[in-house]
């Protein structure tokens, strides 16, 4: 089914990664539905990773996407959720460089938790994600 999903281009990789991660993205064939730079808060990133709240990685990860803008996106394309997420590669970016080294994690990521790049795990966490995101 035609989906759209929640990508955010994280601090690692924003704003100099910028244009090589949306080159990628029209590559891929994906319609760009929305697209701004945000500077999220504490509060809202907190709200947005929620799911993660008490996770060992969640404060280090909450405070670094809030500590400076960041670039979101609305990506509409057939199976787009899964398609992003194939896209951006494992979680970890030392595992991408080793498994998947096309990807933008592999390419662009810093770490097992920096790594350059976010999207929503369902067609329901997208249509959350984007209304925190875009309103
Ligand atoms: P993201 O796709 O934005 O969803 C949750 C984020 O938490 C994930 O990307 C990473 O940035 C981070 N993350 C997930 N798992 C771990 C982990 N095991 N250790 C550190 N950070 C993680």
């Amino acid at each position: 089914a035609i989906e759209r999903t929640l990508a955010l281009i994280k601090p690692d990789a924003y704003p100099q990664h910028k244009d090589a991660v949306l080159a990628r993205i029209r590559e891929a064939g994906f319609t760009v539905v929305q697209e701004k730079e945000v500077h999220l808060t504490r509060e809202v990133t907190e709200r947005f990773y929620e799911e993660h709240r008490g996770r060992s990685f969640y404060e280090d990860l909450t405070v670094w996407i809030s500590s400076k803008p960041i670039y979101a996106l609305v990506l509409e394309k057939e199976d787009a959720v899964k398609e992003w997420r194939n896209l951006l590669g494992p979680t970890n970016s030392e595992k991408a460089r080793a498994e998947a080294p096309e990807t933008i994690r592999a390419l662009f990521g810093t770490d097992g938790s920096k790594n350059a790049g976010h999207g929503s795990d369902s067609v329901a966490s997208a249509e959350r994600e984007i209304l925190i995101i875009f309103g």
